[in-house]
């Protein structure tokens, strides 16, 4: 009897862990139906956002980048990039043709944890630092000719306010940055006074969201390329768009030709997303609640600590994981990168696993049925992230008529079925869509559902090495004081 008891007990217990799943996943279906409400809403929210400052909760950021480069741009031309778990600096020689980069150093150091929530000085000497030692390491050969300064793009991944494709101001923080008195200030004039004292004869001749960089670089080697995604830490996009339905800057702008811009896509809100209790609690413990809630849902700074909060809602539920271990409890424990290596565990034990829960949980022992749903967590978490993910790029191509359906440009709907049907060209970076197959796999798959495949043909999605980094250079050459260089 005593046998029975405890039969039926453990089963109990188990079918309260396969509730917590069932829930889970029924709360974070993405039917097919539902992205195509999100992507509605996307294009939906860039109109807003485009026609008055404050519009919509997408910022719709002006990025003053009205042209992008030649491809004659010829020279030396230096970067530095922020906005994630890396710092880079880097080093790009144009040859003066288009897809000529002739050469691209670059060094790259994790950013120090207590940086991000230091002081702007501490930020500042941190860059100008490993600027300086770049420099000073080039060799011969790299010196500047007399009269020239190096141009100098400054990728800056952070919700700003643009004054013009060389300044702008820091609205706030987001992916768990938090150097207060930043905020409110001119970023690029920032970098700007700190290099000067560090006596570097380096001009800031451009400041760049990671997006626009992206695009930038894409657009390089591609003309065909309308629009720039990056899936990392955060997640945002950029595109190309026309300035006549830009409304918010008629009067202040020509109205004519194009700009790039930066959406800001991550504080995207719509009530069709797929939202759980664990996004709400995730978003009310954040440093940021209310924010970001499209980028909480995608990106890699988030989804290992959406399914640590799973498990450890199963692990409360019963005790299929032993008692609660401390590692379990501790929030963003679970980092997305060994996330992934669960999710894509091959081996028949899921002997990985294991060794995660283990070692970064504090979780021994765990049979392997219990090891098959915490791979099913995973699945669900990316899965869902992937999707939607689709869902925004279809909605730019959607705002831009390149989904096949026509599309809505200044209020009006537009274009033929052919123009529909052009090459469309998506350059998109992050550690996220490039190191997780899962994910990248999730979001091609849905990017074909939403669109059909008929329109999904002409659709790529090209992978855009460094071009956040390498992008900014690119206009930096384009804002460059040194002509000749410039003009190739
Ligand atoms: C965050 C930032 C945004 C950046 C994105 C990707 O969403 O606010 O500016 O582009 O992360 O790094």
């Amino acid at each position: 009897a005593v046998l029975v008891v405890r039969r039926v007990r453990r089963r109990t217990r188990w079918n309260r862990v396969l509730g917590v799943l069932k829930e889970f996943e029924e709360a974070c279906s993405t039917s097919v139906g539902r992205l195509r409400q999100v992507v509605d809403a996307m294009a939906v929210e860039m109109h807003a956002g485009l026609a008055s400052e404050g519009g919509s909760k997408l910022k719709m950021s002006l990025s003053f980048v009205q042209k992008l480069p030649s491809g004659n741009e010829r020279g030396i031309y230096y970067a530095v990039d922020i906005g994630g778990t890396n710092f880079r600096v880097l080093r790009v020689q144009l040859g003066g043709k288009r897809s000529a980069i002739v050469g691209c150093d670059a060094e790259r150091q994790s950013i120090p944890q207590e940086l991000m929530t230091s002081t702007s000085e501490d930020l500042f000497d941190f860059i100008t630092s490993s600027l300086k030692q770049f420099i000073e390491k080039e060799g011969r050969g790299s010196e500047l000719l007399p009269g020239r300064r190096r141009d100098l793009g400054f990728t800056f991944s952070f919700p700003v306010k643009q004054t013009s494709a060389s300044s702008g101001h820091l609205i706030k923080w987001t992916k768990g940055f938090r150097i207060e008195d930043l905020v409110g200030r001119d970023v690029a004039e920032c970098l700007q006074q700190a290099v000067n004292k560090k006596g570097l004869d380096v001009r800031v001749s451009a400041l760049v969201n990671d997006t626009v960089g992206t695009l930038t670089l894409g657009h390089y080697h591609d003309p065909d390329t309308v629009a720039g995604v990056i899936i990392g830490t955060g997640t945002n996009a950029c595109y190309l768009e026309g300035m006549d339905a830009i409304i918010k800057c008629q009067g202040l702008l020509r109205t004519s030709g194009v700009m790039v811009i930066n959406m800001e896509w991550g504080n995207f809100w719509s009530s069709h997303l797929p939202r759980t209790s664990y996004d709400v609690d995730l978003d009310a413990d954040s440093p940021n609640p209310n924010d970001q809630g499209f980028e909480k849902m995608i990106s890699g700074m988030y989804l290992g600590e959406i399914a640590r909060r799973v498990i450890l809602r199963m692990a409360q539920e019963s005790n299929v994981f032993g008692p609660v271990s401390p590692g379990l409890s501790m929030p963003f424990n679970l980092r997305t990168p060994l996330m992934s290596v669960m999710h894509e565990d091959e081996s028949p034990d899921l002997r990985e696993v294991a060794r995660i829960l283990d070692d970064t949980l504090g979780i021994p022992d765990v049979p392997l049925k219990v090891r098959r749903l915490v791979v099913k967590v995973c699945d669900i978490v990316t899965r869902r992230a992937a999707r939607l993910a689709a869902a925004g790029i279809v909605g730019i191509l959607k705002k831009i008529g390149r989904d096949g359906s026509g599309g809505i440009t200044n209020g009006r709907t537009r274009g033929s079925s052919d123009s529909n049907m052009r090459r469309t060209v998506v350059a998109i970076e992050g550690a996220l869509y490039t190191n997780y197959r899962s994910f990248r796999e999730y979001l091609n798959e849905a990017l074909v559902e939403i669109l059909g495949e008929d329109i999904a043909q002409h659709v790529t999605l090209q992978v855009t090495k460094d071009g956040s980094g390498v992008g900014a250079a690119l206009l930096a050459a384009c804002h460059s004081s040194n002509i000749v260089d410039r003009d190739g």
